[in-house]
């Protein structure tokens, strides 16, 4: 690849090829993939479908891992959501519509949460589509993390979390009295340049502060690395130490297999808005282990409180069979459900359960996960063969291990490269996402993406990397 023509003809072919294999290949169509004309638009569209059959005109969006493309589906949902309201009004709540695929708004959440349970390997009663990310790592925290100065106070986190991981971790600290000076510790890798973290890097950091450490936050995948950890093996490393674990699933939810109950996890929460395909900011979700949501005591208990774990309250969370009897004492429904705080918002929900309608077509993550390791395999390949020259210049930090990552390959490139790469990109209507100080991020999505479009990325990357150096800063 790369300078020789014949290598990206022969590429185009194989990958055509693979193309044609590809048992998922129809979930495509699902997708509104924007146009290049649409991709390169300074207006507003007349209507956001984009033209049945013009592949050739399709940009290539291999930007998945930061917001996912639009299911067709979604408008119509959202559009059957829209006439509910308009014709019903409140009795959207509560009043089922014989010939409408939607639930009534009351049970929307409980509906979505069944959608999800098998792309978190989770039962129906383990998760609730609830607020958003940030929110949800509050709230699991507000609940879980008790610390005791003279005691387990510590809260372990990855030293480039993303910033808002940090920020919660740093604001729970001094929301506690405590500092993070002396209660934040931080993993880092002491041997890989680009902080990949092996599981030993991560248990060492367990074991030294085994005896303060009271909760520990990791992303499932990395950001930045694209790097997948051992959720399974470092969750059972901290259960040893008597340490309660709460996994960011950012990155992981819908792109790689989970199966959070039967791996033991304890909490973990996530956005839908990557490989979930729900829209920008749409609802996020949690998930808490049966065995930390038990609501024990009966409302009728002198003390009920004692039945159930604490946690910041709100009506939604309250036991659905005294939610409306406007009485005030908190009863929370057994499961993830309880976290709840707020009625949802149903719009998000419409519009992210009807992308996980096509998650049900594809047959789940699992059949999804043996097209993306072979997209991002056959990625990885053709940007290892490229030109001397070109590769001279970029490194591919994401672990080659296919088992150490999902669908995203980061590549740091040569100091100045970025700017200038980015732009040659787009002007070829790639879009992918930068992460700065040096590292583009590329992630075909097996929902929509092809192997056609690989070796097309690969083919404007080589491109957009010529120019850039003719440019560099
Ligand atoms: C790993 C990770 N954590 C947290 C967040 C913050 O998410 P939110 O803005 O939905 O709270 C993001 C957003 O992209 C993320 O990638």
């Amino acid at each position: 690849m790369g300078a020789s023509s014949i290598a990206v003809a022969e590429a185009r072919e194989q990958a055509k090829a693979l193309d044609r294999e590809d048992p998922l290949a129809f979930t495509r169509a699902e997708f509104n993939v924007p146009t290049t004309a649409q991709i390169a638009s300074t207006r507003l569209a007349e209507d956001s479908a984009t033209p049945e059959n013009d592949d050739d005109n399709k940009s290539v969006y291999l930007c998945g891992n930061s917001l996912g493309l639009q299911p067709k589906r979604t408008g119509t949902r959202i559009n059957q959501y829209l006439r509910t309201w308009a014709t019903q009004g409140v009795q959207g709540h509560f009043k089922p519509l014989a010939d409408s695929p939607l639930p009534t708004w009351l049970d929307a959440d409980a509906k979505a949460a069944e959608l999800i349970a098998p792309i978190v390997g989770a039962s129906e009663s383990e998760v609730a589509v609830m607020q958003t990310l940030t929110t949800n790592l509050h709230l699991l925290m507000s609940a879980f993390y008790h610390p005791d100065i003279n005691g387990r106070h510590k809260i372990i986190l990855e030293s480039r979390a993303f910033p808002s991981d940090h920020f919660a971790v740093e604001s729970q600290l001094r929301h506690h009295g405590l500092s993070p000076e002396t209660s934040m510790i931080t993993v880092q890798s002491p041997f890989s340049q680009d902080n990949v973290l092996s599981t030993y890097d991560i248990m060492s950091v367990i074991s030294t502060n085994a005896a303060d450490t009271a909760l520990i936050l990791l992303p499932g995948i990395q950001y930045y690395t694209g790097q997948l950890l051992d959720i399974p093996v470092i969750t059972a490393f901290a259960h040893k130490h008597g340490i309660f674990v709460i996994w960011d699933l950012a990155h992981a939810v819908g792109n790689v297999p989970l199966s959070l109950h039967a791996w033991d996890v304890d909490a973990a929460a996530w956005c839908t808005y990557k490989y979930l395909n729900g829209g920008p900011g749409c609802i996020g979700g949690l998930f808490v282990h049966e065995r930390n949501s038990l609501v024990t005591k009966a409302i009728t208990d002198p003390h009920p409180e004692e039945g159930y774990t604490n946690r910041l309250a709100g009506w939604w969370g309250n036991d659905k069979s005294t939610r409306f009897a406007m009485a005030n004492k908190f009863h929370p429904v057994g499961g993830a459900a309880g976290f709840q705080l707020s009625n949802p918002s149903v719009l998000d929900i419409t519009s992210l359960s009807a992308s996980l309608e096509v998650f049900q077509l594809a047959g789940g993550v699992k059949e999804l996960r043996k097209k993306s390791l072979k997209l991002t395999g056959f990625l990885e390949e053709l940007l290892n063969g490229m030109s001397e020259e070109d590769r001279a210049i970029f490194r591919i930090i994401t672990p080659s291990d296919p088992d150490q990552r999902g669908a995203q390959l980061s590549i740091l490139l040569e100091e100045g490269l970025l700017g200038g790469v980015m732009t040659e990109l787009e002007k070829r209507s790639v879009i992918v996402d930068e992460r700065k100080p040096d590292v583009i991020r590329v992630a075909p999505a097996p929902l929509y993406n092809t192997f056609e479009e690989c070796v097309a990325f690969v083919e404007a990357f080589s491109e957009a990397l010529a120019a850039a150096r003719k440019t560099k800063v």
